[in-house]
């Protein structure tokens, strides 16, 4: 990638271990487990893309800003595989939080993920006027509004099929927003007007639902080895392998990425460059 922007952001998480400074025997290395034990770091380089497209110089102070995201998303896969909600023992290639520990760990490591990153972007190197708009759109797209919304929906509609445009709000909640809000937060960094961020922001819904009919395809066609996560797990979930099919969810997932593709041409060339290998290298086309 451009400037090594994921190689920067590796080096800069590892620099930048999460403290949590007491007496209590392992909640420091709990804290960062999940972390560090890796990820596609998808949502991080979506934002530093944009960042890096329009200015540069601005990449070392938005790295602060790349964490507190990855931090939010860490923490929703740390609950989400908790024994309530989907009961999954592996993730990243590793033992889940609670597996590793025990529920009440990885219970309050999320907890603390979760208010750490709003700590990190209200202690960024950036103007005041940026960090609030910043705060605004992770806590709504990450929050009530966003990823929190579409987990309930998620987890309360198990073993109850939904319609379409239903499944559809579902996954726009649970995935897509938390991905639109990373590359709009890069807008507002790089200082790119309203109608550019919007313009961002409706770029991400659409990767952001291709992305998670790709992760329902994984959990139905991949090994829990190469997926580094359990999977056939959604049996009882509004999936849209569940709803669509198998060849029904490849074929949306096709229909969608030609979409972005053709919506690249809507960004200025620097962005259009920039934003093309975030596609080619996360989102693929299905055979
Ligand atoms: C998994 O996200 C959960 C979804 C929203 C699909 P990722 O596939 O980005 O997980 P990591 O960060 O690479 O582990
Ligand atoms: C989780 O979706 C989305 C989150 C907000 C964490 P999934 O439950 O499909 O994610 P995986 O398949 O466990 O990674
Ligand atoms: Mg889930
Ligand atoms: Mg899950
Ligand atoms: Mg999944």
């Amino acid at each position: 990638m451009q400037n090594n922007l994921l190689g920067q952001f590796e080096e800069y998480l590892n620099q930048n271990t999460i403290q949590s400074k007491s007496f209590h025997p392992i909640f420091q290395d709990a804290l960062n487990d999940m972390l560090k034990a890796g990820g596609k770091r998808f949502r991080p380089m979506l934002m530093l893309s944009v960042v890096n497209a329009i200015e540069p110089m601005l990449l070392k102070n938005t790295l602060h800003i790349a964490l507190a995201i990855e931090l939010l998303h860490t923490y929703s896969l740390i609950h989400d595989d908790l024994p309530a909600m989907d009961d999954a023992s592996l993730r990243r290639g590793h033992p889940t939080l609670h597996k590793t520990y025990d529920e009440v760990t990885a219970i309050l490591v999320g907890d603390a993920l979760n208010t750490h990153s709003f700590n990190l972007i209200a202690n960024s190197p950036l103007s005041a006027d940026i960090r609030i708009e910043l705060v605004k759109i992770l806590s709504s797209d990450g929050g009530i509004n966003g990823m929190i919304i579409g987990q309930a929906i998620d987890c309360y509609f198990e073993n109850t099929t939904i319609e379409l445009d239903k499944l559809e709000f579902l996954h726009i909640h649970k995935t897509a927003k938390l991905i639109a809000a990373s590359l709009k937060m890069g807008a507002v960094i790089a200082g790119l007007d309203t109608k550019t961020q919007d313009d961002l922001y409706n770029f991400g819904i659409d990767i952001g639902l291709l992305f998670q009919i790709q992760d329902d395809i994984i959990d139905e066609t991949m090994s829990e080895e190469e997926a580094g996560k359990t999977t056939a797990n959604d049996e009882s979930k509004n999936s849209f392998v569940n709803l669509l099919g198998l060849d029904g969810a490849i074929n949306s997932a096709n229909t969608l990425a030609l979409k972005c593709e053709k919506s690249l041409n809507n960004f200025e060339d620097n962005l259009k460059d920039e934003l093309l290998i975030i596609l080619k290298s996360y989102l693929y086309r299905h055979k």
